[in-house]
């Protein structure tokens, strides 16, 4: 199991470091991981949860991406791979429950949307095959509810809605969606769609100005009705309007070593939490409650070993555990708020 120790930080800039012993590893390439979280505030914020799930073993891919269905206390994870469930469903504390492969080719991002009277997940599917270019919902049991694009053709078409590499997907209470198409495909938009499915707008497409992408890559809403895009290829995110589309701002000071993966909200939604694949980091951004977006600050950053790579990550809305989809490292690890 893991061994867990704390010591004085080695630089002046972190106070505190704490080094973690992977407990697992699958991948025989990669050898063994050492975790290594440091923080420039003043304590740590969040510490891994090792116990978390109670067997790794039950990850036997390419782990793309992690939801939380905090109602339920649910955790799905999709990975990629050949002949293996592509998606694992856990509890909150860590116990395997279930899983699926039915009608899921490649897996890149999900999205759980939970009521009181429905238990859902959404996958965006970039697969190429006869189930890939979609955006599915699945019952919790894995049961396919709902199929939107053109299932095995990619396409720049809006009606009928088709993509290429859908990325994410945001889902409100009210069954509002939104989308990025996406991770590298035809497109480079953002669209919201009403909970029939009908195009509200759509705003984007290749480049570099304001409201244009390069890879969006990851999107959350808050609750002041502001649509956040990780913008990765241009190393920005981009906020707007999620009545009108209309965009709000942008923060690239942030991200020169590299692009946001992730936007996720901590649930007071006082911090944004993005991670940075190739520099292997979880960092905190200040959000501003409402409003003009402003100036970026970091104000926090999990540093993680190289080659964990981390991802798509999501956060439990209602006990503000991270969890951090890791693609080099083939695992998903939750960390929990200090109090
Ligand atoms: C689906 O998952 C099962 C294990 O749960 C595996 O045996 C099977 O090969 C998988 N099918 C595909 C098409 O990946
Ligand atoms: C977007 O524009 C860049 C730069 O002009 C180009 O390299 C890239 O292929 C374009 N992507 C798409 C999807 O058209």
């Amino acid at each position: 199991m893991a061994r867990l120790w704390v010591c004085v930080g080695t630089t002046t800039f972190f106070l505190a470091l704490l080094v973690f012993h992977s407990r697992f590893c699958r991948s025989p390439g990669l050898g063994s991981f050492a975790f290594v979280v440091s923080w420039r505030t003043e304590k740590p914020l969040y510490r891994l949860d090792v116990g978390w799930p109670k067997y790794p073993e039950y990850f036997t891919g390419t782990t793309f991406c992690v939801a939380v269905d905090s109602l339920h206390r649910l955790v799905y994870v999709a990975q990629r791979g050949d002949n293996i469930p592509k998606v694992l469903v856990f509890t909150e504390d860590g116990y395997f429950l279930r899983a699926w492969n039915d009608t899921v080719d490649t897996p890149h991002g999900i999205f759980a949307s939970s009521t009181q009277y429905e238990q859902s997940v959404w996958i965006t599917d970039v697969g190429s095959g006869s189930y890939g270019h979609t955006v599915k919902k699945y019952n919790s049991f894995g049961d396919l509810i709902q199929v939107l694009g053109t299932p095995g053709k990619k396409g720049t078409g809006v009606n009928p809605i088709q993509f290429d590499n859908p990325a994410e997907i945001y889902v409100e209470d009210t069954g509002e969606i939104y989308l990025v198409d996406g991770d590298g495909g035809l497109n480079n938009r953002l669209l919201k769609l009403t909970q029939d499915f009908v195009m509200q707008w759509i705003r984007g497409e290749n480049g570099t100005g304001p409201g244009q992408f390069n890879i969006p890559h990851s999107i959350t809403v808050d609750s002041t009705g502001r649509v956040w895009v990780a913008d990765r290829g241009n190393k920005r995110i981009q906020v707007f309007d999620k009545n009108t589309g209309e965009w709000l701002g942008s923060w690239s000071d942030c991200f020169k070593e590299d692009g946001p993966y992730s936007v996720r909200f901590t649930p007071d939604e006082k911090y944004l939490i993005v991670a940075q694949l190739n520099i292997n980091r979880l960092a905190l951004l200040s959000a501003p409650p409402i409003g003009n977006i402003g100036d970026c600050v970091v104000v926090s950053t999990v540093q993680l070993a190289s080659q964990v790579s981390p991802h798509l990550v999501d956060v439990d809305r209602k006990t503000g555990a991270i969890y951090v989809a890791e693609l080099g490292a083939e695992q998903v690890q939750k960390y929990v708020p200090l109090k």
